[in-house]
This record gives C-alpha cells, sequence and structure tokens, in this order.
C-alpha cells in the first residue's frame, strides 16, 4: 500500500517536472543547502521550484498550445513584391523557423494609405490572400504556428506611398519629424492630415477588413500593432494626438481608436485569437506622451477588458527609453497571457519566466540569424550557440541575410 501511493506520487510529480520517475526518487538525497539527507520524494522547495515555466515550457493560449515560450517577434524584412504580396522566399523564410512557440509575422499593411516602408506585405487584396496562404500552408506543414500583424503607420508614411501622392493621415497634423525611406531615398517625413471624426470608421472597416483576409489567408491568429509609434500609438498618446473630438483629449478619448481598431479584430476572430503590441516605455519616431503610466495602464486595462489572448508589451531598448515602464508595472493589470520583447539573452529571458514578469519571451534579430532558435537554447541554454545576425541584409531583396542562416541541423 505504501509502496503503491508512493509509486502514484512519484509518477505524478514526474510528470509535473519532466523529470524522469527514476530520478524523482532517490534513496537519500541531500536537502539543497541544508546537510540533510531526504529519504523519500524531492523536498518541496526543489517540487516548487521545478515547477516555474522556462522557455521550453508549453503555454495554453486561447485554444491552442504554444510547445515552447520562444516565440518569433515581428520583423519587417522588405522583401515582398511591389505589390505587397509576399514574396517567393517568405514561405521558406518562415517555414524554417516554424519551431517558433509562436510566429509573429512581419508588419503587414491594412490598406494601401497604411504603406510607410518599400516593399513591405499587404493583407488586403486576393494576391495578398493567396501569398499568405502559401506562407501559412508552409509553417503548418513544418508544425508551427502564426499570427499576422497588422499595421497601418499613420503619419509615418509619405506622399510617394499614397494614393494620387496625397499626405498620409494621422491623429492631428503634427509632423513626427525625422526621415523616410522612400523607394527613391530618404526624404524628409511632411505633415500629415488629421483624420476627420466621420472617416474613423472607414479606417477601423480597414482593420476589420484585413482581419478577415488574414483568417482567409489561414492565419492562426492576429495581432493588432499598437507600438512603436504607429497609427494606433498615434492616437493613444498626447504629444501626437491633440483633437478635440471623441477620439482626443482625456486618455479615455485618445484609447478609443486603439480599442475599436482592436474590437474589429475580436469581430472576426474571436477574443482568443486576438493579441495586441503596445510600447510603452518606446519614444521611436518621435512618439511621447505626457503621462505613459497613466496613458499605458488605462490602455492595458481596457485591452484586456475585451479578453484579448495576450498582451505583447516591450521592454525600454533603445536610449531615450523610460525606464521607470519595465514590463513588470503592467503584469499586475491583467490577467491574460504576457509576452515580452527586445534585448532578452537566454538568461534574462529565463529570469523574466522564474519573476512571473512575463508567460513568454519574443525574439527579433536572434530569429533573423538562427531559425532554429529553440533548439539552439534547449540545447546550450546560457551557452548556446548562436549564428550573428548581418543588420545590412536585414531590409532589401533575396535569399541573402534571409533564407541561409544555418541551423544546428544543416
Ligand atoms: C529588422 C527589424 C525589423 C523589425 N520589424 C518590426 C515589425 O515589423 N513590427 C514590430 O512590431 N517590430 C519590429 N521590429 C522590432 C522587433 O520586433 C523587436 O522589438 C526588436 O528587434 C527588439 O527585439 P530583439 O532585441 O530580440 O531583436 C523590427 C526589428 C528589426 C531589427
Amino acid at each position: 500500500m505504501r509502496g503503491s501511493l508512493r509509486a502514484v506520487l512519484v509518477k505524478s510529480v514526474s510528470s509535473l517536472t519532466s523529470v524522469p520517475v527514476d530520478q524523482v526518487y532517490s534513496k537519500s538525497t541531500e536537502v539543497p543547502g541544508t546537510g540533510l539527507q531526504w529519504h523519500g520524494l524531492p523536498p518541496i522547495v526543489s517540487f516548487t521550484n521545478s515547477l516555474m515555466p522556462d522557455l521550453s515550457s508549453p503555454l495554453p493560449l486561447g485554444p491552442i498550445t504554444l510547445p515552447n515560450r520562444v516565440l518569433m517577434a515581428p520583423l519587417t524584412r522588405c522583401r515582398a513584391q511591389a505589390d505587397g504580396t509576399p514574396g517567393e522566399l517568405a514561405a521558406l523564410y518562415y517555414a524554417q523557423r516554424a519551431s517558433a512557440g509562436l510566429i509573429i509575422s512581419e508588419a503587414t499593411c491594412i490598406s494601401d494609405r497604411a504603406h510607410g516602408y518599400p516593399t513591405t506585405p499587404g493583407i488586403y487584396t486576393p494576391s495578398h490572400i493567396e501569398g499568405w496562404k502559401r506562407v501559412t500552408s508552409a509553417v503548418h506543414a513544418a508544425g508551427g504556428r502564426i499570427f499576422c500583424q497588422l499595421w497601418h503607420v499613420g503619419r509615418l508614411s509619405h506622399p510617394d506611398f499614397q494614393p494620387n501622392g496625397e499626405a498620409p493621415v494621422s491623429a492631428s497634423a503634427i509632423n513626427s519629424g525625422g526621415e523616410c525611406s522612400t523607394p527613391t531615398g530618404k526624404k524628409p517625413r511632411v505633415t500629415p492630415r488629421a483624420l476627420e471624426t466621420g472617416e474613423i470608421a472607414g479606417v477601423i472597416e480597414q482593420y476589420r477588413h484585413a482581419a478577415a483576409c488574414a483568417k482567409e489567408a489561414g492565419f492562426d491568429g492576429v495581432e493588432l500593432h499598437g507600438a512603436n509609434g504607429y497609427l494606433p500609438d498615434q492616437f493613444l498618446r498626447d504629444k501626437s494626438n491633440t483633437r478635440t473630438d471623441r477620439y482626443g483629449g482625456p486618455v479615455e478619448n485618445r484609447a478609443r481608436f486603439m480599442l475599436e481598431a482592436a474590437e474589429a479584430l475580436v469581430s472576426v476572430w474571436g477574443a482568443e485569437r486576438v493579441g495586441v503590441r503596445l510600447s510603452p516605455s518606446g519614444r521611436y519616431h518621435g512618439i511621447d506622451d505626457s503621462d505613459p503610466l497613466k496613458t499605458f495602464g488605462y490602455a492595458v486595462r481596457e485591452l484586456a477588458k475585451l479578453g484579448l489572448v495576450y498582451q505583447h508589451i516591450m521592454e525600454p531598448m533603445a536610449p531615450g527609453d523610460y525606464d521607470h515602464l519595465p514590463v513588470r508595472v503592467f503584469r499586475p493589470m491583467f490577467d491574460g497571457v504576457l509576452i515580452t520583447n527586445s534585448n532578452f539573452t537566454y538568461d534574462k529571458a529565463q529570469a523574466y519566466l522564474k519573476e512571473g514578469w512575463a508567460d513568454a519571451v519574443a525574439f527579433g534579430k536572434a530569429f533573423i540569424s538562427n531559425p532554429d532558435l529553440p533548439e539552439r537554447f534547449r540545447r546550450g541554454g546560457s551557452n548556446a550557440t548562436l549564428n550573428a545576425w548581418d543588420d545590412t541584409t536585414f531590409y532589401g531583396q533575396g535569399a541573402k541575410g534571409y533564407t541561409d542562416y544555418p541551423s544546428l541541423a544543416g
């Protein structure tokens, strides 16, 4: 009786800890740090620690289960065809990275007014849908999962990208400063045109339409790009939004655009397949806010009320970012899955999971140069052998720096 009870306990502990049964029970084990011998199951302290998720632990994400917590961050590669259809090599590129717990696609434009960088893909025409179908099929055939990051650059566009050479649109007519990479070289950014109140429903409809196209293209879900100074971020922050209508003024109004866009995606996919990306500490592209903690605290809580399956909250990563707004500030504000990102190493990611500050970590540059990043981490941990990335091939055409990085399997 005692023996069979012990066998049951050993089996259940073993299944929880993923430790082989014969290692769970040893006749005589030292209790860590005490010098005492333990005759029986491992001490409770090590049992508790072993339940902490790590990068190789599965993660339930709505109706799907991610096999690990090493996610691929969204990465613009500027290799689409001129009409925004994913390029010929995109299916291979993403399939090579299918072992990511989840791939979040490169930012993908929701309409012809959403573009602001050369040869970035779209998801709003039949050709886009067919192109992305090739990608999602290849990823699924390789055992992976892929969400589509939905993008509108707003004021970061340029008349060279706009129909009839018109001004780009934004929350307010405020120039971000800086330069835009156009097909004919870098040009100073222009002052955008503030969207009329009556036009905003049309932009929200573009988000809905793009979400429906993403569904038809076979994605597993969508991520609203609410980070890095693009259109939803331009509405949210008070330095880029000086409107006086129901989309401007107090944070409840400034967050309305982002929330309506998120609701549009939910109307197509259901909340369990919609995530959002935010960069509360980021001050990219001339974006800023007079009270970012209040602004993002409100946005995070309201997005959570929509039941989104995850929030992807970036850590400070560039000089000038707000160091007082790390992701752990937002952790207590919602119950859902929290993905974080920006300059993570294996050790830093493991520490965040252990502390409970995040449930998964997205890796960007490391995934560009290491298509099999989860396996490299699994084998090598802190000492994983990683290919260095070549930033001269981040953007542009062709296989070099795109599909030619070696994996361990060769
Ligand atoms: C080449 C490149 C392209 C990127 N494209 C996107 C993008 O399309 N959408 C996005 O939200 N972030 C984009 N980012 C930011 C990354 O997702 C990520 O936040 C950043 O690289 C920091 O993570 P890392 O240190 O793991 O690379 C891009 C970054 C790089 C280097």
